[in-house]
C-alpha cells in the first residue's frame, strides 16, 4: 500500500474511485470527486488551484491517493500551517475511503501514512478530529493509534467533536 500524488498516470483508477461515490449516493462527497463535466487534466488543475487558494491565508493542503496494487482506495488531505482555530476543530488530516472498500483497514492505513507525510512536511504534533457521532472515523483514528486529547463543541455544527494526537 502506498500514497501517490494525484497524476494523470492514475486516471482510470481514480475514475473508478470517483464513480463509487456516485453509485453509493454519497452526494456531498461525490461533488468533491465529480469528474463528469471535466477533462481529467482540468480536474487535477482545479484541485491544485483549490489547494493554492487556501494558501492565500497561510494554510494549504496536499492531497494524496492511497493505492493498493493498481486500485485507488482512498484519499488523504494533509493540511499545513493551520491557525489555532483550524488546529482545534479541523486537524491536519482529512480522509475518505471509497464506499465499496470500507471496513477493510484502508481508513486506518490512510491515517498512518498521512501522519508520516505530515511529519515529513514538518507538522508536529499531528492532530486529527472527528465528530463524536462519526463512529467510523473515530474507530479508524483509534485503530491508527490516536491518543485522545479532549472533546470540544464543533464551531460549525455545534456537535461534540473529538480531538486526538497521532503518533507515527
Ligand atoms: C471514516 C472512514 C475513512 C473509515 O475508513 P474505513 O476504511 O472504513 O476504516 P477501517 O476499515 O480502517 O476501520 C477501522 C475501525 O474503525 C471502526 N469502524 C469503521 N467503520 C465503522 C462503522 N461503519 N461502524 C462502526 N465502526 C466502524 C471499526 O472498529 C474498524 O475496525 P474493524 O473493521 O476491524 O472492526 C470511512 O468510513 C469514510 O470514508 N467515511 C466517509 C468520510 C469520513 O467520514 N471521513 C472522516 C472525516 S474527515
Amino acid at each position: 500500500m502506498r500514497l501517490v500524488e494525484p497524476s494523470e498516470e492514475y486516471e482510470a483508477e481514480f475514475r473508478v474511485f470517483a464513480e463509487d461515490y456516485v453509485r453509493h449516493g454519497e452526494a456531498e462527497r461525490a461533488g468533491k470527486y465529480d469528474l463528469s463535466s471535466l477533462a481529467f487534466g482540468d480536474y487535477l488543475a482545479l484541485s491544485r488551484k483549490a489547494a493554492l487558494r487556501s494558501s492565500t491565508d497561510g494554510t494549504s493542503y496536499q492531497t494524496y491517493w492511497l493505492m493498493d496494487g493498481a486500485e485507488v482506495m482512498g484519499v488523504v488531505r494533509v493540511r499545513l500551517r493551520l491557525t489555532v482555530e483550524e488546529e482545534m476543530f479541523d486537524g491536519h488530516l482529512g480522509v475518505d475511503v471509497a464506499p465499496r472498500k470500507r471496513r477493510l483497514g484502508y481508513g486506518t492505513a490512510l491515517l498512518r501514512l498521512g501522519c508520516e507525510e505530515a511529519r515529513r512536511l514538518g507538522v508536529d504534533p499531528v492532530i486529527v478530529t472527528c465528530l463524536r457521532e462519526n463512529v467510523a472515523s473515530k474507530g479508524a483514528i483509534e485503530r491508527a493509534g490516536g491518543r485522545f486529547l479532549e472533546e470540544v463543541v464543533d464551531r460549525e455544527t455545534g456537535l461534540p467533536l473529538l480531538r486526538y494526537q497521532l503518533a507515527c
